[in-house]
């Protein structure tokens, strides 16, 4: 009997076609609407393989039950959706989708940056609800980005892409992480330095930090509270690292200067949630790898390490320790 995958979502046939020919797929058949839990957990005693989303919670409750699965490849980066110890304990390998999407990531980060930076979604808004009337010295008037302070919070691979597009707007970039990035620091002249100088410093704060025990509420009223009157907060790492009735508080009373945020505590935010409400937020729907590319690179990426996996082969992006 072929091996069994389930895969969470409908993806691309050719994006998946040479598991097809090779396994029995189990595909959910919907693009935008996750597997429900009950579901996926009925499915998942059988398989061999899943192809996971992040909208996926695989617990122990999962794993425990799911006697004949050998490997859970998540499509994306982050893997906080993944209990991987319990997985390692039933000998279960977790694979991630890194590298694919990297500049990607890189580009969406910047972008925001710029976006929130000078204010072009409310720019948008105002030609579109007939607003313009005139030329005038200071309409829409944002904030430069060129030679001012970046600081970026978790100096990983996606990180240091931000910091290459920032040397090209000749900006000064700052950066904290858990270890020191003397290659980053060599080729793109970044500083290390520690979360409160960065803070305190830094024109633009950019969070690209995974979410562990560790990052969870990181960013809180005391942190936005060291911050520049007129600081950018850039969230791009994972929702939960920030507490988001700080920041609302933060950017209502002109504690910072905005925010662009790609990732939110909860997915999707409630579209009655206050920080929507609030014209220099910039909001997006946690689209950072999003590019037709390289969501096709992150599922082959994906299907590769199943193949490896059921082939006893060693799986190109492991993450158990
Ligand atoms: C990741 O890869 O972790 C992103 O957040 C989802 O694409």
């Amino acid at each position: 009997m072929k091996p069994i995958i389930l895969i969470t979502r409908k993806l691309p046939d050719a994006a998946i076609k040479d598991l097809k020919n090779q396994y029995h797929i189990d595909m959910w058949e919907e693009e935008d609407v996750p597997i429900p839990r009950e579901i996926l957990l009925e499915k998942s005693k059988n398989v061999d393989a899943l192809l996971t989303m992040i909208t996926e919670k695989i617990d122990e409750e999962l794993i425990a039950n799911a006697k004949q699965l050998k490997v859970i490849a998540n499509c994306a980066v982050g893997y906080d959706n993944v209990d991987v110890e319990t997985a390692t304990k039933y000998g279960v390998a977790v694979c991630n989708t890194p590298d694919v999407l990297t500049d990607t990531t890189a580009d969406l980060t910047f972008a925001l940056l710029m976006v929130t930076a000078r204010r072009m979604i409310e720019a948008e808004k105002y030609i579109q609800n007939g607003q313009w009337k005139s030329w005038s010295p200071f309409l829409l008037a944002g904030k430069d980005i060129h030679h001012k302070t970046l600081g970026i919070v978790g100096m990983g691979k996606i990180g240091s892409k931000v910091a290459k597009r920032a040397k090209g707007f000749d900006m000064n970039i700052l950066y904290h992480n858990r270890t020191r990035k003397i290659e980053v620091e060599e080729e793109i002249g970044a500083k290390y330095c520690s979360f409160e100088e960065l803070l305190r410093t830094a024109d633009f704060v950019v969070c690209l930090a995974p979410l562990t025990p560790e990052t969870e509420g990181m960013f809180q009223k005391e942190q936005f509270n060291m911050m520049k009157k007129d600081a950018i907060f850039i969230n791009v790492g994972r929702g939960p690292i920030v507490n988001e009735q700080d920041l609302y508080e933060a950017v209502k009373n002109g504690v910072i200067g905005g925010a662009g945020l790609d990732v939110f505590e909860k997915e999707p935010i409630d579209e009655t949630h206050p920080l929507l409400t609030l014209p220099n937020v910039v909001a997006l729907p946690h689209i950072g790898s999003s590019s037709v590319e390289t969501r096709m690179r992150m599922i082959q990426l994906s299907c590769s390490n199943i193949d490896q996996i059921l082939k006893e082969k060693i799986p190109h992006t492991l993450v158990n320790k």
